[in-house]
C-alpha cells in the first residue's frame, strides 16, 4: 500500500525512530492495512472501581452497560472518553514469521487522566501507542479518538487529527537538530496555520512554561538531555492538543532531571488538563498517575487507580497485587 508516511518517519512501520520524529503531529500516516472492527468488550477500571483486568479480556459489559449514574451519562454523550481502544490487535511479520506485539488490548481513557503504562520490554507499550498516536494501524480493533474511529479516516483527516489533538514526546527527544528550541516549537503551528506573530508569541511562552525561555535561540546540541525534553515537552503543547503521548519521557535523563520532567508534565495536566499517556519503567512516574496500566505480552495485566497502589520505589514493576 501506500507509505506517504515513510519520508516522514523514517521508519518502514510508521513507528518513531529519529530527528523526523517532530514532523510526526503533522505528518499523513498510512500505515498498516486492516481495519478491523472485531471486539465489543470495554474494560472499564474507571467507572467500576477501577476493578482490575485480566489479559485485555472482556468483562462482559458494553460502554453503556459499564458504567453507572452521571457518568453513564457522560458516556452517553460521548464526553468522557478522550480514547477508546477496542479490541486492539497487531500482528507484524518477520521473516515470514508473525510476531504478537498486542492480542487484544481494550482500555477506555477519560480526558484529563495521567495514564503510566508499564510492562517489560517487548511487552507492547510501543505498539499500543502507536495505535492511539494514530502512528500505526491495527491488525485488527478499533481505536477512537474523541469518539471519532481512526481507521475511517483518511490520511489528510488523520494528519489534521494529529496535528491538533495528539502532541507526541520520545525517550530520545527527536527535535531537528538544524532548528532552534523555538523553530522547533513553532514548526508545528506551521502545519496548523497559526501566523508568524501567533507562532512567536505562543513559542516563547511555552518555552517559558516549560522553564527554559532563556534558551530559545539555541540549538540541540546545545542543550542538555532534560534542556531537549523540556523544549520536546513545549513542542507536542504547540497546538493545544487533548492528548500528549510520552514514551519513556525520562528513558534517558538522570533520576534528578527525570523527577522534573516528571513534575512538569503533572504540572501541565493539571492546569491544562491536557490528557497524559506515558509509557514508562520509572517508578517515579507513577507517583504522578491516575491509573496505573500494567502490559504484558501484548495484553494488559491489570489497571489500578493511583490510589491502590502502594508506591514503594524500585519495587513496582510487576509487583503490585
Ligand atoms: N516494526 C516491527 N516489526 C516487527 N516486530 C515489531 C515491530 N515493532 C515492535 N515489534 C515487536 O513487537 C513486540 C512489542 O514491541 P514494543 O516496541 O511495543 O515493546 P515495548 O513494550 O515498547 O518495549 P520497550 O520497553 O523495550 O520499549 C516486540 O516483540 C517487538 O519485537
Ligand atoms: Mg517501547
Amino acid at each position: 500500500m501506500a507509505r506517504e508516511n515513510d519520508a516522514m518517519t523514517g521508519s518502514k512501520d510508521g513507528t518513531p525512530n529519529a530527528a523526523e520524529g517532530a514532523m510526526q503531529a503533522t505528518a499523513p500516516v498510512a500505515a498498516g492495512d486492516a481495519t478491523g472492527t472485531a471486539g465489543t468488550a470495554i474494560v472499564n477500571p474507571a467507572t467500576n472501581g477501577g476493578a482490575s483486568t485480566n489479559g485485555g479480556a472482556a468483562n462482559g459489559s458494553s460502554p453503556a452497560t459499564a458504567v453507572s449514574g452521571a457518568r453513564a451519562a457522560d458516556n452517553y454523550y460521548g464526553q468522557e472518553y478522550i480514547v477508546r481502544a477496542k479490541n486492539i490487535k497487531k500482528t507484524f511479520e518477520v521473516g515470514g514469521q508473525p510476531v504478537h506485539a498486542l492480542r487484544g488490548v481494550d482500555i477506555d481513557i477519560r480526558r484529563g487522566e495521567y495514564i503510566s503504562i508499564m510492562g517489560p520490554s517487548g511487552s507492547g507499550k510501543s505498539t499500543l501507542f502507536n495505535m492511539i498516536g494514530g502512528l500505526d494501524k491495527p491488525t485488527e480493533g478499533t481505536v477512537f479518538i474523541d469518539e471519532v474511529d481512526m481507521a475511517q479516516l483518511d490520511a489528510f483527516e488523520l494528519a489534521w487529527l494529529r496535528c491538533r489533538k495528539i502532541g507526541y514526546i520520545f525517550q530520545t527527544f527527536n527535535l531537528i537538530p538544524v532548528m532552534t528550541a523555538l523553530e522547533n516549537i513553532t514548526l508545528p503551528m506551521i502545519f496548523a496555520g497559526a501566523s508568524t506573530d501567533e507562532q512567536l508569541e505562543k513559542g516563547r511562552k511555552l518555552l517559558e512554561q516549560v522553564g527554559i525561555g532563556h534558551r530559545m535561540h539555541n540549538k540541540p546540541s546545545q542543550l542538555s538531555g532534560g534542556q531537549q525534553q523540556r523544549v520536546a515537552i513545549a513542542r507536542s503543547l504547540a497546538n493545544d492538543p487533548a492528548i500528549v503521548l510520552a514514551d519513556e519521557p525520562t528513558g534517558n535523563l538522570d533520576q534528578k532531571t527525570g523527577k522534573e520532567i516528571i513534575d512538569l508534565l503533572k504540572k501541565l495536566n493539571k492546569e491544562s488538563g491536557v490528557t497524559i499517556i506515558t509509557a514508562t519503567h520509572d517508578d517515579k512516574m507513577l507517583d504522578v498517575s491516575d491509573r496505573i496500566v500494567w502490559v504484558s505480552d501484548g495484553r494488559i495485566d491489570k489497571i489500578k487507580r493511583r490510589d491502590e497502589v502502594d508506591i514503594t520505589l524500585g519495587t513496582l514493576e510487576g509487583g503490585v497485587h
